[in-house]
């Protein structure tokens, strides 16, 4: 029997933050993160110290926030004590910005104020946007402060480098918003897919993400439109809920996701043997890779030249099919997931590809449909299953979208 369940790209999404904002003048763009924060469905609860109050006004992040702003250890409305109340009321604390101060306290343990209480008390993810000037930043006790706390798996979003607000020129900025956004949201998907994912063992999951390049000589190469979006998107979101995860990534223009193996492949053979080497021991696989189905038959050493403008003919022959290739040598207990960008989209198209590649899962989207797909940070697509089921996931960011996809996974299907 033919079903067809639609996934609501908002349900269930409702997640709540703590935002700290400490005494670095990047507090300002901690207003902008709250206000999108808040826009994107999440409820924020912002602690500041004493410094960041000089620099930001607490009405700024109650009014953007919707929600109180706590700045003193010792203002108790409840019976709870409000730091423990905050570690218990939200999912995970960000830090944005985060000083060399913060660094040192929090790596030192110290627990003097509101936020720097609640850091030590929140059970659930830490992370930190640090913000300070370069000199700092690379000085080594704030340096030591950095290692203790990753170690300790305090997630670390930039610095960025640039020029800060001193004036100098170097590593030290606070990451921008949008980044910084990007990082909690996908915190957030993992957190909630691991709760859905509760009795799902530990997993190995390999996905490949980009285009491949097929070059002619050494300045040419055939290539298509795919981004890296959706297969990093899923790789950040399975390493955030727990999984071990490894990236195979063809050239894109995407930071590496953190807590990702990554390796780095330009064609179509070079994908098909880190593939080779990576598949035994995973669980999953999740071919997102846009892989270019054909090749040139002959590339050239040297630049090839415009002699006589003659016309050229490339010859070209086709590349293995990679997920084809690794769902005939798959264990039992392997699952497999393609992608099927088309123009066309049908489903009996899908239903054949699904078949034909032997996968257990295949994901197409209509590549032509405005805000979703190639490039953009946004998908919609249909989930065709082996028993014949379909599901649809509604428009929504690619973040979203990996998080749905992760969650149909279910014990049961391997
Ligand atoms: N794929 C692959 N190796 C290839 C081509 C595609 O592993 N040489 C994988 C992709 O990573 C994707 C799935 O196959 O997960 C479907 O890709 P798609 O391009 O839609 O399939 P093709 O078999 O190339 O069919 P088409 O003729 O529609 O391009």
């Amino acid at each position: 029997m033919n079903t067809q369940d639609q996934t609501d790209a908002h349900s269930s999404t409702t997640s709540a933050v703590a935002l700290g904002v400490t005494g670095s003048i990047g507090a300002y763009k901690a207003a902008d993160l709250t206000s999108r924060l808040t826009q994107s469905g999440v409820d924020v609860h912002v602690v500041m110290t004493e410094n960041a109050t000089k620099l930001v006004q607490p009405q700024t992040f109650l009014t953007l926030s919707r929600n109180p702003v706590t700045t003193d250890l010792w203002h108790i409305p409840e019976w709870n004590p409000e730091h423990i109340a905050l570690a218990e009321r939200t999912d995970m604390l960000m830090v944005a910005p985060a000083t060399a101060n913060f660094l040192g306290k929090l790596a030192a343990g110290i627990a003097d104020d509101a936020l720097s209480t609640l850091a030590l008390s929140h059970e659930g993810p830490v992370m930190v946007a640090p913000a300070m000037n370069p000199a700092m930043w690379a000085h080594p006790a704030v340096q030591e402060n950095v290692e203790t706390l990753q170690r300790r798996g305090v997630q670390f979003v930039g610095p960025a480098e640039g020029i800060t607000a001193c004036g100098t020129k170097g590593i030290g900025r606070m990451e921008e918003p949008d980044h910084i956004l990007k990082a909690i949201r996908t915190q957030l998907a993992g957190l909630r897919l691991r709760q859905a994912q509760q009795k799902h063992p530990f997993q190995r999951i390999v996905v490949t993400a980009g285009p491949t390049r097929e070059f002619l000589d050494p300045v040419r190469f055939l290539s298509n439109r795919s981004s890296g979006k959706m297969g990093y998107a899923v790789a950040a979101v399975a390493a955030a809920a727990g999984h071990e995860v490894t990236l195979i990534s063809g050239p894109v223009s995407l930071p590496p996701p953190a807590g990702v193996e990554c390796r780095d492949v330009q064609s179509a053979s070079e994908m098909r043997s880190a593939l080779k080497e990576e598949l035994g021991q995973a669980d999953i696989l999740v071919m997102t890779a846009a892989v270019s189905d054909y090749t040139p038959t002959h590339t050239s050493d040297t630049k090839v030249h415009r002699e006589n403008k003659h016309q050229l003919n490339i010859e070209f022959e086709p590349t293995p099919d990679i997920l084809a290739e690794a769902a005939a040598s798959k264990r039992d207990n392997q699952f497999i997931v393609g992608f099927a960008a088309e123009t066309e989209p049908t489903q009996q198209r899908a239903r054949e590809k699904l078949q034909q590649k032997n996968a257990d899962m295949l994901v197409v989207n209509d590549v032509n449909q405005p805000d979703a797909g190639f490039e953009g940070d946004n998908n919609e697509g249909t989930v065709y299953l082996k028993d014949g089921s379909t599901k649809h996931i509604q428009n929504c960011d690619k973040t979203r979208f990996a998080e749905q996809l992760l969650a149909m996974i279910s014990p049961q299907s391997l």
